[in-house]
């Protein structure tokens, strides 16, 4: 069995909720044929209300990007996947700003996974190596370990993986996509000892770090990989658009 082709827009800390429709809008004129590509985009939550009335009735899904792991309470500034639930169907956990900025641990990570799969909404679950890592070749138990430790306590989840290289976000220094297969490979590899073979086998793997219209085919072309998840270039209609046309 073929897995879809899925893209996915983090748009990440930009877009007021006018700039966001206007995207969206121009997105959805030019998209709105295409059924082979799961599209989704990840806008700021104060856009999601607006989109999804915007997408009601139409092939392009919607995803957060974070969710607090509570589902409700005195936890000032935070949204729950409760909350989230019937805005969207996909999130974006464990994005290597986050982690960063955020001080989000793998411990942090696993829960808000586990939230978001009890609630029903499929985690887009983000892992890679930072620069000083992948020059010493720590790659693979980098990854094993954030791939164990997130998803440690779950049954079964319902997930795609992105693996983005730290190094190759918004940096135009994307990784090749040999190298980037290996690593969705050993991605899959470690599910199917986690969850089976089966599992495994249906597991969408996307590719995130500098990903654009010219170098997209590729990475999709390679064994493992099932799409991308893409920030920068979601951000001009014409070069999302381009880079599902690609792969359409
Ligand atoms: O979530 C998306 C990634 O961080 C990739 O960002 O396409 O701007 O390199 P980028």
């Amino acid at each position: 069995e073929k897995r879809k082709i899925v893209i996915a827009a983090n748009w990440k800390m930009n877009t007021n909720l006018d700039e966001a429709v206007e995207l969206a809008s121009e997105m959805l004129f030019e998209l709105s044929e295409i059924d082979s590509v799961e599209t989704i985009l990840c806008p700021p939550f104060i856009s999601l209300q607006k989109l999804k009335e915007l997408f009601t009735d139409t092939r392009i899904k919607l995803g957060a990007q974070n969710v607090f792991y509570e589902e409700k309470g005195a936890f000032t500034g935070e949204i729950s996947a409760l909350m989230l639930h019937d805005l969207c169907q996909y999130v974006i956990i464990g994005h290597s700003e986050r982690r960063q900025y955020f001080c989000e641990t793998d411990e942090i990570v696993q829960k808000k996974l586990a939230s978001a799969v009890n609630l029903g909404i499929k985690p887009i679950f983000c892992v890679g190596e930072n620069l000083e890592q992948y020059q010493s070749e720590q790659t693979e138990e980098v990854i094993i370990t954030q791939l164990t430790r997130g998803l440690s306590g779950l049954k079964l989840p319902d997930i795609l993986i992105a693996y983005e290289p730290i190094w190759a976000i918004g940096t135009g220094q994307a990784a090749s996509a040999v190298e980037a297969n290996e690593v969705a490979s050993l991605i899959r590899r470690t599910f199917g000892e986690l969850f089976g073979l089966d599992a495994a086998g249906v597991l969408p793997v996307l590719y995130g770090g500098s990903v654009n219209a010219d170098n997209i085919a590729e990475y999709v072309s390679k064994t493992d990989i099932d799409g991308a998840l893409v920030g920068g270039a979601s951000l001009k209609s014409s070069q999302f658009v381009s880079i599902i046309k690609r792969v359409a």
